[in-house]
C-alpha cells in the first residue's frame, strides 16, 4: 500500500470517530485529497428521520467547498469503523456529489477502501460511467 493511500485511509479512519450514527450504527469516515497537499475529512451524520442521513462522503465534500474549495480532489478514501478492512464504497448519491468537484477541477479521484486483500483501488470514472454534471446544464 502506498504511503498516500495508507495516510488517507488513515485520516478517514479517524474521521469515523465523530460519526453521529445511533441509528444505524455504522461508523463512517471519508477523507479527500486535494493538490495542494490538504486533507478535508467528514463522518456520516444521522437523523431521527432516517432517510435525511448524510453519508461521510457528501459531509467531507459540503466542508470542502465550504473551505472554498472547488478543484484539485485527488482521491478519496472511506473506512467503516467496525469493519476497517472491509471495503465500503460510496453509494450512488455520493459518486455523484464528489464528480461535481472532479468535472469543475478536471480531475479523475482515485478512491481507495480497505485494505490487505478486501482493498479496492478504483477511479471516480469508473465508479459512475457517463456522469451528469455541470456541463450538461450548460449544453456542453
Ligand atoms: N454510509 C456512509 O456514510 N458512506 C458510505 O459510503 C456508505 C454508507 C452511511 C450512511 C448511514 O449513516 C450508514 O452508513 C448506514 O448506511
Amino acid at each position: 500500500m502506498t504511503a498516500a493511500r495508507e495516510s488517507l485511509l488513515a485520516a478517514a479512519r479517524e474521521a469515523a470517530g465523530q460519526a453521529y450514527a445511533p441509528y444505524s450504527r455504522f461508523l463512517v469516515g471519508a477523507a479527500l485529497a486535494f493538490d495542494d497537499g490538504a486533507v478535508v475529512t467528514g463522518a456520516n451524520v444521522e437523523n431521527a428521520s432516517y432517510g435525511l442521513s448524510l453519508c461521510a462522503e457528501a459531509v467531507a465534500l459540503a466542508k470542502a467547498m465550504n473551505e472554498g474549495r472547488r478543484t484539485g480532489l485527488l482521491a478519496v478514501a472511506v473506512v467503516g469503523l467496525a469493519t476497517p478492512d472491509e471495503a465500503v464504497m460510496p453509494c450512488g448519491r455520493c459518486r455523484q456529489m464528489l464528480s461535481e468537484m472532479a468535472m469543475l477541477g478536471a480531475t479523475d479521484p482515485l478512491v481507495w477502501s480497505g485494505s490487505g486483500a478486501q482493498a479496492v483501488e478504483q477511479r471516480l470514472s469508473a465508479l459512475l460511467p457517463l456522469a451528469f454534471g455541470p456541463d450538461n446544464l450548460r449544453g456542453g
